[in-house]
């Protein structure tokens, strides 16, 4: 599906990120894995795709500075000169409430969630050109549309980041970039396991399908909506929540 393709997938050196950059290498992916501070993880994860045969990098990243952002393409750019597919994964959410969440925090989640995913984009868009266009996947959250257990903060956020996701769809299609975003519900990972036991077993309660999710699950679809076979679609927001959220 994505033989010579060049994919980046922010923050994965571990959790869903590591999922997508390892079943994209399965799907014949060169993938880019980035970290911010676990070198060990991500270097683990580089060893597993290249022992597929795949060609990877795996660079240091903070999607909130720029200059980090610019230096990853660089980085890119001198290994592979173009970019396929784009999943802005990075991303924070620590619970909390209206009440309790200081201004500190606020800034953190929005600069990681939303600003990121901005400047991975924007410096992403010489390379897409290169290769006459791709695909952009943001990692948004059901929590985005219908707010939920991490809080004002993370749930603001991730409705800017499926925003983004719409404005970036009319304003890249021209380029040939299709942007869409993916809205997990809980998924079985750390974030998952940071909530309590009570509230872990009120969201399942309330899961038609009875269960968390699983991270092969949001990993299989961020292939599809990255596969150019699949190139009509754009701006959408996808729900993988067990249906929780109906339309
Ligand atoms: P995780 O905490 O395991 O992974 C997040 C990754 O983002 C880590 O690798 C971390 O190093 C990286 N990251 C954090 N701040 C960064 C920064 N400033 N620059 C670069 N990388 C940074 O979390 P998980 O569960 O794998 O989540 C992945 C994405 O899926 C996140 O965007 C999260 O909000 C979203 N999501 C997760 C759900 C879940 O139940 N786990 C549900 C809905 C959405």
């Amino acid at each position: 599906m994505f033989k010579d393709r060049v994919i980046i997938v922010t923050g994965s050196s571990k959790g869903i990120g590591r999922e997508i950059a390892l079943k994209m290498a399965e799907y014949g992916a060169n993938v880019v894995i980035t970290y911010c501070n676990d070198f060990h993880s991500a270097n683990q994860t580089l060893s597993r795709i290249q022992e597929k045969g795949n060609r990877a990098l795996c660079l240091k990243l903070d999607v909130t500075k720029e200059e980090s952002v610019i230096g990853m393409y660089k980085e890119i750019d001198r290994e592979f000169s173009r970019i396929d597919v784009l999943i802005n994964n990075a991303g924070i959410g620590v619970p909390n409430s209206i009440e309790n969440i200081d201004l500190n925090t606020w800034n953190k989640t929005i600069e990681t969630n939303i600003t990121g995913a901005f400047l991975c984009t924007k410096y992403a868009l010489p390379l897409f050109k290169a290769s006459g266009g791709g695909h952009i996947v943001n990692i948004s959250s059901v929590a985005g549309l219908t707010g939920g257990s991490f809080g004002p903060h993370y749930g603001a956020s991730k409705a800017g980041l499926i925003g983004l996701t719409k404005s970036c769809a009319r304003d890249l299609a021209k380029y040939n970039i299709n942007v869409n975003a993916i809205a997990p519900g809980p998924i079985d990972s750390d974030m998952t396991d940071s909530l309590s036991d009570e509230v872990l077993a009120k969201i399942i309660d309330g899961t038609p399908l009875g269960r968390v999710g699983k991270m092969s699950e949001v990993a299989e679809l961020t292939c599809l909506l990255s596969n150019a076979n699949v190139g009509f679609i754009t701006g959408q927001t996808i729900v993988v929540d067990g249906g929780r959220y109906m339309i």
